[in-house]
């Protein structure tokens, strides 16, 4: 399967570059990002089977413009879109298939889930979702933290911290607090090798799906 990889010099672009290198399953096509030699979608010239984006979302409407233009499946794996950018991204779904999850690890879609059942099981409960990453990341709070944010059902009261240090690849800690008890669930990625290989993964499954858009719910059943 042919790939073309955009933001391919940053973090995760280079992760996924090295998932390549040892996955005969997948060929990179293109690497583009502004500071590599292909600095932009236009100049590539050949057809890929599905591009992979982790870059920055100010980029979406020319990331969504090449794979409308050129046919192509599309997992966006950027986050920190505003909502203009997330109604392009729904646009282009009507054409293309486009996947887009704020976290692409199986870990965080069951966390996801286990979230959204507790805040069921704990009406009254405060929730406290406290997300770490590496002093780098340019958003906050993180994708994935909105994500599982969004999982529990009905107006909560909900406080998000955001923690910036060191190398920390990605924790998210969803703690319940109730009269009575406290319950605590946490995923701590132990490097971006996890978010590449799900990056892989939702391409590899994408490319055979009808337009639409898609996220881990329908990879993950
Ligand atoms: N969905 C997930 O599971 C997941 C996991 C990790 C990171 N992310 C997200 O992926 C994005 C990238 O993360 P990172 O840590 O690699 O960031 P990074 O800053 O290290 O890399 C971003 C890269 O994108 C490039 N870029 C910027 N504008 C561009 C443009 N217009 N066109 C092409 N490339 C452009 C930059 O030059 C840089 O090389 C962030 O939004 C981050 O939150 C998502």
């Amino acid at each position: 399967m042919k790939l073309i990889i955009h933001g391919a010099a940053g973090r995760m672009g280079r992760a996924l570059v090295r998932a390549l290198e040892n996955n005969g399953d997948f060929q990179l096509l293109y690497a583009v990002d502004p500071v590599l030699p292909v600095r932009a979608l236009s100049q590539c010239r050949q057809k890929a089977d599905c591009v992979i984006d982790f870059s920055h979302h100010s980029a979406t409407k020319a990331l969504l413009d090449y794979c409308l233009r050129t046919k192509t499946p599309v997992v966006v794996c950027t986050t920190g879109h505003t909502q203009a950018e997330h109604a392009l991204l729904c646009r282009a779904a009507g054409q293309i298939p486009v996947f887009h999850s704020s976290n692409v690890s199986l870990g965080i879609a069951l966390l996801t889930q286990l979230v959204s059942q507790t805040a069921q099981r704990f009406p009254d409960a405060d929730i406290t979702i406290i997300e770490t990453h590496h002093s780098q990341k340019r958003d906050a709070p993180s994708g994935t933290a909105l994500l599982l944010s969004q999982a529990i059902p009905s107006p909560r009261n909900i406080s998000i911290h955001s923690v910036r240090r060191g190398t920390v690849a990605g924790i998210h800690r969803v703690i319940f607090t109730t009269e009575s008890q406290t319950v605590t669930l946490q995923h701590e990625a132990h490097h971006r090798g996890l978010y590449a290989q799900g990056a892989l993964t939702a391409a590899a499954w994408l490319t055979g799906q009808r337009p639409g858009l898609y996220s881990m719910k329908d990879l993950v059943v």
